[in-house]
């Protein structure tokens, strides 16, 4: 109560707070909390912090009384006093942290949990010289901040399955509490936020997605921690393995490489720990590790590959089988061909062997054609490709970078189909053949009969067609036929069968006995090979070997040559025969030999027949032709003339005498000879015949030039001296005639004729003769 009454006296102020700071040593109760009519104000603190309980006083107070009671208690205990110049803080007082008063107010450093509790401010005031006191009341509460968390899981390495339950362990932090969870994968980018608010975190079931650290924040309303990482080992595997080549070339069965390429297998099964892989090459072992190299690949790699791998900590075990197949392209390259048909062509290209076939396609002008493996074959329409038309065949293969490629070229055969015959077998058969070459593909032909149609089959460039050969196939026309795709229409060639014709050189010819004869003969037309032969007067073949003949086969011409001729043997009408398969023609050809006298006996019994001398004998048409007169004497009859002539060489040997003129009338004087060689010097002579009797023959002449500036002198001396001599031979020749089998061949029974002195021009000449008349 003493202290109750210290208001009383203002002298009473130490003992007042003498009572205030030791309540103990009044008897008098300490005032309690519940005290009404005061609202108490909260504050909070952190604990190791400093917090500052500010007491609302008025005017400056004259003391200060801190109390303190803890939570759930009612009873005060003073913690500091104060009179504003001197203060006192209660030991125990560290209980609550580093207590102090700055003025009034309380300051707790280092504020301890326990400070936790119902803070009392006192107060005394003076004023109008009475003793006041206030009171006001503070809640001050403590708040902890949180620790460090710690992740826990409940199993380090799980396998893949299981359930596993991460907890995050705080051991201090004033509630409420905020957690939150974060996961980070050894490859992943970055954490990952996979749980909140919870302080455990389950993996049910656990898979390897899950594997990495966890981390987990706390956090309150002063501070918020993160945990070290915790790392989930998820145990699996090894799954199923997956079999990669390098370089990579995936077939309809599995997996295939180039021959000579180095090959390499790789296996990969995902696995923790990692797998352990084993190589088998069709059951037996070939190699340990993830890669198996194939330095070159053959034919003999290929095979089923086995990876085995296995989980030595689970001891679990998977495998993958591939098929490996080694390819190789087929050898060398397509090969193209063309065959003509009856509307196109045919293009063929192939390309066999390899593994596997080659891919053939072909590519024309007009676009693509069709495609094959190893061998294709396309039947192509042509219709208006030019000339050097391509075609390409191109063939692919897998190990082929680039694929390979043969072409054709169809090319027009130029020109048109050829046709001839020939003869077989001594004759039986004739052979029609037709050619046409060139072109790609080659130009079809068949042969065709008068009604087109065909005989035979088409073949081409060539085409051939036999006949039994027979005289009915004369006159028969046969076609032969050729087409060519890049041809329309077609060209053909034609060729009628015919029995060969002929012509004589002369169809009568004669020579005299001792002479030699040319018979000549020319093929004309019909069907090939036709062949020329002579007969003689008997019918019978003249070979080269015949006795006194002589064959000159030149070309289409056949002479024949008779030598020494004798009218005995030589004398006749000779066949030329031109003979083929069909059947022969021929012409007769009639020799006569003249007989020659031998001195006045002149053979067969006729007469001789009269001397006959050249009168003239001059060049005419540049050479060409000689103008030839002549005269006779002497007695005999005659029936003609016969005109010889030759080349006359400067040598020794003159050539034969040949005919020039036979068909020479008696009365006939003056002949021109023509088919000259200007270039040659001919010889002539003639002889008197008297029926295939010969007389003697003239003198030899040879031709000269006409002379035409002598031509008016000439002919006035020519006439006295014709009349002249015709004077005296007159008589002789008029005996003889008069008496021709008893006149005897002499000498001197002549007719004597000078050389024509009458000349004429080339251009103009005049027929200007001295004709000796013979009249009996
Ligand atoms: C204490 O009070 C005195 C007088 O009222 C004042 O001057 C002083 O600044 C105060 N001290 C503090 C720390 O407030
Ligand atoms: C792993 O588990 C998570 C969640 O539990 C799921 O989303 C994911 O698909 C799972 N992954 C595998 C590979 O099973
Ligand atoms: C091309 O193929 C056909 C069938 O498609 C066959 O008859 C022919 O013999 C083959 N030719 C080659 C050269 O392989
Ligand atoms: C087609 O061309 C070839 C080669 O240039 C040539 O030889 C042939 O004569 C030509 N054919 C025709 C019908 O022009
Ligand atoms: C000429 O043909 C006929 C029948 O046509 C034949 O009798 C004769 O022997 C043939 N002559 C020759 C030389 O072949
Ligand atoms: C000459 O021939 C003719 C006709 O053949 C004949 O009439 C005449 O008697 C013959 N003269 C002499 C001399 O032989
Ligand atoms: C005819 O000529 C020959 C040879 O020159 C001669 O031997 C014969 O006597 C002549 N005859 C006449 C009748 O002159």
């Amino acid at each position: 109560m003493v202290c109750l009454s210290a208001h009383h006296r203002p002298s009473c102020r130490l003992l007042i707070l003498f009572c205030l700071l030791h309540p103990g040593a009044s008897d008098q109760p300490y005032p309690t909390l519940n005290t009404p009519g005061e609202e108490a104000s909260s504050i909070q603190g952190v604990r190791g912090k400093s917090v500052d309980l500010e007491c609302r006083t008025g005017a400056a107070p004259v003391a200060v009384l801190w109390s303190f009671a803890p939570l759930g208690s009612l009873v005060l205990r003073p913690v500091a006093v104060t009179n504003g110049v001197s203060s006192k803080v209660e030991s125990w007082a560290l209980a609550l942290g580093v207590v102090s008063l700055r003025n009034s107010t309380l300051v707790i450093e280092e504020l301890r949990e326990s400070a936790c509790g119902h803070f009392l401010c006192q107060t005394l005031l003076m004023s109008g010289g009475q003793v006041h006191t206030t009171y006001s009341y503070l809640t001050l509460t403590v708040l902890v901040p949180v620790s460090k968390p710690r992740v826990q899981l409940n199993d380090l390495s799980p396998v893949e399955g299981v359930s596993v339950v991460a907890t995050c362990a705080v051991r201090e932090g004033t509630e409420p509490l905020a957690f939150s969870w974060h996961h980070h994968t050894p490859q992943g980018p970055g954490e990952v936020l996979v749980g909140l608010s919870q302080p455990r975190l389950q993996l049910d079931p656990v898979n390897r997605t899950h594997l990495g650290w966890y981390m987990c924040s706390v956090g309150n309303a002063v501070n918020e921690l993160k945990s070290d990482g915790a790392f989930l080992d998820v145990v699996y595997g090894p799954d199923k393995p997956v079999i990669t080549v390098e370089p990579l070339g995936l077939s309809e069965d599995g997996i295939w490489a180039s021959e000579k390429e180095e090959v390499t297998l790789s296996c990969l099964a995902a696995s923790n720990p990692p797998s352990h892989y084993v190589w088998f090459r069709d059951n037996s072992q070939i190699h340990t590790g993830p890669t198996y190299i194939i330095a070159s690949a053959s034919r003999t790699h290929t095979g089923l590959y086995t990876c085995l791998a296995h989980n030595r900590h689970l001891d679990t075990h998977t495998q993958t089988t591939v098929q490996l197949t080694i390819y190789y392209p087929p050898e060398g390259q397509p090969s193209c061909a063309v065959l003509p048909t009856l509307e196109g062509v045919t293009l063929l290209c192939a390309w066999p062997g390899g593994f596997p076939n080659a891919q053939l396609h072909w590519e024309g002008p007009q676009g693509i054609g069709p495609s094959a493996s190893s061998n294709v074959t396309w039947s192509y329409t042509v219709t208006g490709l030019p000339n050097g038309s391509v075609f390409t065949c191109m063939g692919q293969h897998p190990t082929l970078a680039i694929p390979i490629f043969c072409r054709v070229t169809l090319w027009e055969p130029s020109g048109s189909p050829t046709c001839w015959t020939t003869a077989t077998v001594g004759d039986q058969f004739i052979m029609l053949s037709c050619e046409w070459p060139g072109g790609e593909p080659p130009a079809m032909l068949s042969w065709l009969d008068r009604q087109q149609q065909s005989l035979g089959d088409l073949s081409p460039s060539q085409a051939v067609y036999l006949l039994q050969a027979q005289s009915e196939l004369a006159g028969r026309e046969f076609t032969c036929q050729g087409s060519h795709p890049l041809k329309a229409p077609g060209s053909h060639c034609q060729l009628r069968l015919e029995v060969p014709q002929l012509t004589v050189t002369e169809p009568r010819v004669s020579v005299l006995e001792g002479e030699e004869a040319w018979l000549g003969c020319a093929l004309q037309r019909g069907t090939p090979p036709a062949q020329l032969l002579w007969l003689g007067p008997q019918q019978q073949q003249l070979e080269g070997s015949t006795f006194g003949f002589t064959l000159h086969p030149e070309g289409t011409h056949l002479r024949l040559q008779v030598r020494d001729a004798d009218p005995a043997h030589h004398r006749g009408t000779y066949q030329c025969v031109a003979r083929n398969a069909l059947g022969n023609s021929s012409q007769s050809v009639l020799l006569e030999i003249l007989s020659k006298c031998k001195g006045c006996v002149c053979s067969r019994g006729y007469p001789a027949p009269p001397n006959v001398t050249i009168s003239r004998l001059t060049y005419r048409r540049q050479r060409r032709e000689v103008q030839l007169q002549w005269a006779i004497y002497g007695p005999g009859n005659l029936t003609g003339f016969l005109v010889q002539q030759r080349a006359s060489v400067p040598s020794s040997e003159d050539g034969a005498w040949e005919v020039a003129a036979s068909d020479i009338e008696p009365e006939s004087r003056d002949r021109h000879l023509g088919g000259l060689d200007p270039a040659v010097l001919y010889a002539f002579r003639i002889l008197a015949m008297n029926h295939h009797t010969a007389g003697h023959p003239s003198e030899v002449k040879t031709p000269v030039d006409p002379a035409f500036s002598a031509y008016p002198a000439v002919l006035g001396a020519a006439g006295t001296g014709a009349v002249v001599a015709l004077a005296t031979s007159l008589l002789v020749f008029q005996y003889a005639a008069r008496h021709p089998h008893t006149f005897p061949c002499t000498e001197t029974a002549s007719i004597t004729s000078s050389p024509d002195p009458i000349q004429e021009s080339i251009d103009a000449p005049v027929n200007v003769t001295i004709t000796v008349t013979a009249t009996p």
